[in-house]
């Protein structure tokens, strides 16, 4: 299955099913927001988990786009993407934990075509405030699934207060060796898909008190499940990334980390310029700033005449078309190149100023604020100049 079929599987199961398919919000929250980008399916949707009507009914289901730099370092790595999409569906005070768990089961083994053997779960095993969890646990048991309980790791929340409950994860077996272990013994469980049963507000004080109205939130990484689908160990070998792979490998001769550091960074600056956010020095803009200049120090790295103005077109309309967002290429385009002339502005003035005896050897706080204050060069991008950030 290609990444488009395994999206509409998972969307209309949930339609058939009675799921009113909302739109995929975009990565903006609202102004009253704290968080600066989406980081989770279930993100826009708290308020109608805490209890208000949702306009489009108890059963929803979407594919939402988020957002997490708190992964920005482990980028490069197999699984980890800055931006990506989550499949989610919600029961919003109408069916229960067992009936999602049996929908979710039965979706992997007859929509995915997921082996029985190849499934493990985790429920949540119990704690000084909360008991087990023994309807999931019992579900899991009909259903022969086997099953391990945990007790951090199965407890789901948002944050420090607001709604939270245990939850059941689902993992996927990808070895090349029939299934060994458990998902906390082996990592190649791998884990695809959290069905939170929504029961708790926990208040500042650590207390929990039940929701009036209990909900159930599920999210599936949409890229790590067609990781395991398609067969391949790591994100950039499938569809999604075939494109980024044929193009930018060629153009660039990069080693594997360059490219995957370049391939997530440029494909989610796109969806981030996309949403209209520009570089800035702070909030959203300065996300995309970070993402767009640390492709440009990978890219620089081994060729410093290498210039963004050579990405192909093709993989700014794949990324835009991906996401289903409108406008063209030729803007997203002019947004990176007005950047990297800036930063190469900016590398310019900074090396100049940088050779000079006095910032010789380690810098004051001073001397950061002096160059950031009079010369507009940020605390990060000096210490880039200096080897000692990459
Ligand atoms: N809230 C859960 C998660 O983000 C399921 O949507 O993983």
């Amino acid at each position: 299955m290609n990444t488009d079929q395994i999206l509409r599987t998972f969307t209309d199961f949930y339609v058939e099913r009675g799921h009113h398919l909302i739109t995929g919000g975009t990565l903006l929250p609202p102004p009253s927001d704290p968080v600066l980008f989406t980081t989770s399916g279930m993100h826009p949707l708290t308020p109608y988990l805490e209890g208000r009507p949702h306009p489009r009914g108890r059963r929803l289901v979407n594919v939402q786009r988020c957002l997490r730099t708190t992964d920005l370092d482990e980028v490069g790595d197999s699984t980890h993407l800055t931006v990506f999409e989550m499949l989610g569906s919600w029961s919003l005070g109408d069916y229960g934990h067992p009936q999602s768990l049996r929908w979710g089961y039965e979706l992997l083994r007859d929509g995915f075509g997921i082996p029985h053997g190849q499934l493990y779960v985790t429920v949540f095993g119990g704690d000084e405030q909360v008991g087990p969890d023994s309807e999931s646990l019992e579900t899991w048991r009909e259903l022969g699934v086997p099953v391990e309980r945990t007790r951090e790791d199965n407890w789901w929340s948002n944050g420090p207060v607001g709604p939270c409950g245990p939850d059941s994860e689902i993992f996927l077996w990808a070895g090349d060796t029939p299934p060994r272990g458990t998902p906390t013994t082996d990592p190649r469980w791998v884990e695809v898909w959290n069905h939170v049963s929504m029961r708790y507000r926990r208040h500042e004080d650590g207390s929990l008190t039940p929701l009036p109205q209990p909900s159930i939130d599920t999210g599936m990484g949409l890229e790590r499940l067609v990781t395991v689908l398609q067969g391949h160990n790591s994100v950039y070998d499938t569809d999604l990334f075939e494109p980024w792979t044929r193009l930018l490998r060629p153009l660039w001769d990069l080693d594997e980390p360059s490219l995957r550091l370049l391939s997530d960074h440029l494909r989610s600056g796109i969806v981030v310029i996309g949403e209209g956010v520009r570089p800035s020095p702070t909030g959203r803009g300065y996300v995309l700033r970070r993402l767009v200049r640390r492709t440009l120090t990978t890219l620089w790295q081994h060729d410093p005449t290498r210039t963004l103005s050579d990405l192909p077109p093709d993989l700014v309309e794949h990324t835009l078309d991906r996401f289903r967002m409108p406008g063209g290429t030729d803007h997203v385009r002019e947004v990176l190149l007005a950047e990297e002339s800036r930063f190469t502005g900016l590398l310019d003035r900074g090396r100049r100023l940088l050779s000079r005896p006095r910032y010789q050897g380690k810098l004051t706080d001073q001397d950061y604020d002096y160059l950031h204050d009079t010369h507009g060069l940020p605390r990060d991008l000096v210490m880039t100049l200096q080897g000692q950030d990459g």
